[in-house]
């Protein structure tokens, strides 16, 4: 039977370009099935541990670590925000982490960010490698897309630049390695 992926990108933006990143990526593998999340199907108010006393562990919360659960490897493309997570997937992981520490369950993961900048998300990558492996997640590869404007043809929605479709290619490659 074939693995099964969950990917996404760790954003709520409509026109995410780790979105479409990750949807590149994740369709580099052979013979797997994959399945792109949008955080927004996720959405939860801001999480405190009043809201929590309200609400309990929200069907939402739920949802989401199912999939993590259900699946056989996972890749997330990370948008930066001020050199950190998105409030979008900070707030969910917070939701979640509170019915499940470990949320990512000792799954194979592949790691990815992308910016317009030219540092390609490169500090809220780190901020990933070094906190992910702590919450159940084997990390197997990590790659970082500079000035995605440049390095994506967006129409076609393919990386043009053949070293970093490469490096893509060899980390996705190693997921289940
Ligand atoms: C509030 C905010 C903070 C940002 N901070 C950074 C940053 O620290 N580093 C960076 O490279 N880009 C930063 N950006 C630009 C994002 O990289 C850019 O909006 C990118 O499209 C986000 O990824 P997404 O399209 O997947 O949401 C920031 C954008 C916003 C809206």
């Amino acid at each position: 039977m074939n693995k099964k992926v969950v990917a996404f990108g760790a954003s709520n933006s409509s026109r995410s370009i780790n979105k479409k990143l990750v949807t590149y990526a994740s369709g580099l593998l052979n013979e797997t099935e994959v399945e792109i999340l949008d955080l927004n199907d996720y959405e939860l108010p801001l999480f405190s541990v009043d809201r929590e006393d309200e609400m309990g562990q929200p069907k939402l919360a739920q949802a989401f670590l199912k999939k993590i659960t259900d699946c056989d490897g996972i890749i997330i493309s990370f948008a930066e925000h001020n050199g950190s997570y998105s409030i979008a997937y900070k707030n969910l992981y917070d939701w979640v982490s509170r019915i499940r520490p470990k949320v990512y369950q000792d799954q194979p993961m592949v790691l990815l960010s992308t910016s317009p900048g030219g540092r390609g998300g490169q500090s809220v990558l780190e901020l990933a490698l070094s906190q992910i492996p702590r919450f159940g997640g084997q990390v197997k590869a990590s790659v970082s897309v500079p000035s995605f404007g440049e390095n994506f043809d967006l129409e076609a929605g393919v990386i043009v630049n053949d070293d970093i479709a490469s490096q893509l290619r060899e980390a996705v490659n190693n997921l289940f390695k």
